[in-house]
């Protein structure tokens, strides 16, 4: 698949983080392909940036990962450019913008994660199984009344898991629109379509806003608390105390945020993706309940929404013979992990009943995404839902990706179907 490869440093360096190529997937694969045959960990100092180590492979990405007191998440969880005089003003003394589970390493991290952890577990999602199930038919059905064209992400795959996360978090319907669009304007802040503005200062009115919202969430549930996950958050304590707003906030924010558009975007692409495999489609309705576990994490694999995280060294470490030295920062770049030809057979074919490798889009070690079983288990009661009805699925015009480096994946996919 290789195509108008830019081999040079720095012309490279500069095409990869910016955030339209990431709309051009197979521009940006065939980069990362480069990338991996040829430098597969190169520093780079693209204009605007701080330097960084650019690791493209599959077991150097979670080789960092799993050493999680040399490689830290603070203080450069996600690449952002060189923090201006403005920027550092507005912060006002604050460390962070905002301080969530991504942020944090060992100790706050462990005692963070634990106090909901169990919520994402076994037992307890089986308790939302039969929830998830109501809100997948009435997604389905909706998809029905369509009338047999609609745009698959707008009408649903927003939708769905936003409606999950929020039944889970506790909060109301009538909010959820208003949680879409913050979550589109701080994940897509790069994207013309989802950003707020391009000023860079506005993501702290985004989060401003976040903040506003959860303030008022955390007096209600602490003057009347309710059986949901926000209630738990607003009155835990860690080390006997309550934690402080910047990270009750933050904790909220990452639940209602990282749940759904990386959830809806593997939704969109896993469709997508059995649209232009007609072949893999006709397996998988053949043996569906059999294939179901494959198929889903072949779609998270294919489409792998989470493009980047970024650890940063404690202590010089050698890896692939090159030293990163301590304080030097990493970028790991999930998409290329998961199109690493020396882990995955034919990385480039979608296979429904793949079986080589574990995909990494969920991250690796301490900070591996605490929803995994949740959006496994979202995507494949309404895959299997959506199977019953399903008569015939065409593309009914151009699918469109959205414009980011970090949290992305398709914002357009107009289809045309026949439904039972
Ligand atoms: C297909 C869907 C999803 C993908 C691909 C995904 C991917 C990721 C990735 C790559 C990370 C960082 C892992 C690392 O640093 O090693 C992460 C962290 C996280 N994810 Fe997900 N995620 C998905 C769905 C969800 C859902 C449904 C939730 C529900 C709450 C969720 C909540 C979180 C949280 C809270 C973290 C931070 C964990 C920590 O730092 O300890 N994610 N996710």
């Amino acid at each position: 698949m290789l195509m108008d490869i830019l081999t040079s440093s720095p012309a490279l360096d500069e095409e990869l983080i910016k955030p339209e190529n990431w709309a051009k997937e197979q521009w940006i694969h065939s980069q990362l392909e480069w990338l991996r045959k040829h430098d597969p960990l190169r520093q780079i100092e693209p204009n605007g940036f701080d330097p960084f180590w650019n690791a493209t492979k599959y077991h150097d990405i979670k080789e960092i990962e799993q050493n999680k007191s040399i490689f830290i998440n603070d203080p450069r969880p996600v690449l952002g450019p060189k923090m201006t005089d403005a920027f550092v003003q507005q912060l006002a003394g604050r460390k962070h913008l905002v301080r969530s589970l991504v942020q944090m390493d060992d100790p706050d991290h462990m005692k963070y994660r634990r106090l909901t952890q169990g919520w994402f577990m076994g037992t307890n999602l089986r308790k939302l199984e039969s929830n998830i199930e109501s809100l997948a038919e009435e997604y389905i059905e909706k998809l029905a009344n369509l009338g047999g064209e609609c745009d698959f992400v707008k009408d649903l795959a927003i939708w769905y898991p936003l409606r999950v996360i929020m039944t889970i978090l506790g909060i109301p319907k009538e909010d959820e629109p208003l949680m879409l669009k913050l979550t589109q304007e701080l994940f897509g802040s790069t994207d013309p379509d989802n950003a707020r503005s391009f000023e860079p200062m506005e993501i702290m009115n985004v989060v401003g806003d976040f903040e506003t919202y959860f303030n008022e969430l955390s007096k209600e549930r602490r003057k009347s608390p309710t059986d949901d996950l926000a209630s738990l958050i607003a009155n835990a304590k860690i080390d006997d105390k309550t934690p402080p707003d910047l990270e009750t906030n933050g904790y909220y924010m990452i639940v209602a945020t990282a749940g759904h558009d990386t959830t809806s975007s593997s939704v969109a692409g896993g469709l997508l993706a059995l649209i232009e495999n007609p072949d893999q489609h006709e397996k998988l309705r053949n043996d569906t309940d059999q294939m179901m576990p494959t198929f889903i994490d072949e779609a998270i694999r294919w489409v792998t929404p989470v493009r980047h995280f970024m650890r940063t060294a404690t202590q010089d470490y050698v890896i692939r013979d090159t030293k990163i030295k301590e304080g030097e920062s990493v970028i790991l770049w999930y998409p290329s992990a998961n199109r690493d030809e020396e882990v995955f057979d034919e990385p480039f074919e979608f296979k429904v009943d793949r079986k080589d490798a574990k995909q990494l889009a969920f991250g690796f070690g301490a900070h591996v995404c605490l929803g995994q079983h949740l959006a496994r288990m979202e995507m494949s009661i309404l895959f299997k839902k959506l199977f019953k009805r399903l008569e015939h699925i065409e593309l009914a015009g151009e699918p469109q990706y959205t414009q980011s480096t970090f949290v992305g994946g398709l914002k357009s996919l107009p289809i045309r179907y026949k439904m039972k």
